[in-house]
């Protein structure tokens, strides 16, 4: 096939990219969009302050504007995210009962599940919920700090019994080599899920490669994250400088896992990616195919 989408749809997998609600009226966005991608991941419209700035009042709107392009062009869609540090709206942050943040947290989840249920096939139900460095531990958010370690399991619940046929995923990054000892603590945790029964259907693998890649070990990485019995998606790939080789490194450390089911670039354009200035993605500014783009497209065997 000719197109990212067509082509990895031929081993049953996706090819999908971050999307931002406010680009959809741009006619070049909205055209490679619709051509080459079969998955839609909000880029920022389904993030807990966007969603509910203030307790109990939602505001759907920019997310209902990514599910619906996702919807009326056939695309997967993947919610991002429910439970997450970053981009969380200081009411939250300052919750300091336990009693009072795991209803908030629950509600906040269940909200978001029914909203988008019947139009969502994946969530990322918690976001980078371990620390950076080599504990393997954590991170120290306020869930963790008010919640404890019960948190992470307390929302997968939550989220499969507000939504039963949504896959449920926990999403990261730099934990993409085996060696790390961050990714070594996600692992254990996402084996303890497995054999205690706790619903998590998949792993992200968030992938925001430097000009080298993704390290060497990254098939492996995923090869025994599947083993445990989870699906592995690459959520938001994106490699400074968009080096040709890197970028088929990543592609066929996935089209070697049969569980790696997907892959989603962070954003369209160069212009369009958080880290702009690295020109990380597959197309230029000006919407053309870059070196990468065909690199990916041969690596997965289109033309
Ligand atoms: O919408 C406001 C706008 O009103 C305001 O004028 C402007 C001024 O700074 O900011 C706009 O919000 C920005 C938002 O993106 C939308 O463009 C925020 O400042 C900016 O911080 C935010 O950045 C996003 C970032 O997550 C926040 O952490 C990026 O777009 C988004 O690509 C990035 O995505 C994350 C994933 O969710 C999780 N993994 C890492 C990845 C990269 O950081």
């Amino acid at each position: 096939a000719s197109t990212l989408g067509a082509q990895a749809a031929q081993s049953g997998r996706y090819f999908g990219t971050a999307v931002a609600a406010n680009k959809l009226g741009d006619s070049t966005y909205s055209s490679l969009l619709n051509r080459e991608f079969n998955q839609v991941t909000a880029e920022n419209e389904m993030k807990w302050q966007t969603v509910e700035p203030s307790r109990g009042s939602f505001n759907f709107g920019p997310g209902d504007r990514i599910a619906n392009q996702a919807t009326s062009h056939g695309q997967r869609l993947r919610g991002h995210t429910m439970v997450w540090h970053s981009q969380l709206p200081g009411w939250v942050g300052s919750i300091g009962d336990a009693n009072t943040l795991r209803s908030v947290m629950n509600n906040h989840i269940a909200q978001l599940a029914n909203r988008y249920k019947g139009r969502i096939h994946s969530w990322d139900v918690v976001n980078e919920a371990f620390a950076d460095g080599g504990s393997g531990g954590r991170r120290a958010t306020v869930f963790q700090n008010v919640l404890g370690d019960g948190y992470i399991e307390t929302a997968f619940r939550t989220a499969r019994t507000a939504d039963p046929a949504a896959k449920l995923c926990y999403n990261d990054y730099s934990i993409e080599d085996w060696n790390a000892a961050k990714t070594q603590g996600v692992y254990r945790m996402v084996r303890d899920f497995k054999s205690r029964g706790v619903p998590i259907d998949c792993v992200g693998f968030q992938a925001h490669f430097g000009a080298g890649g993704p390290p060497s070990t990254f098939r492996t990485t995923l090869s025994n994250f599947a083993a445990l019995g989870v699906d592995v998606q690459i959520t938001e790939l994106d490699i400074a400088q968009a080096g040709t080789g890197a970028y088929a490194n990543a592609v066929r450390a996935c089209l070697d896992v049969a569980r790696c089911n997907g892959i989603t670039v962070w954003g369209i354009r160069d212009s369009d990616s958080w880290r702009s200035g690295e020109n990380p993605l597959l197309f230029d500014r000006n919407g053309a195919k870059k070196p990468a783009y065909n690199s990916v497209l041969t690596t997965m065997g289109g033309t």
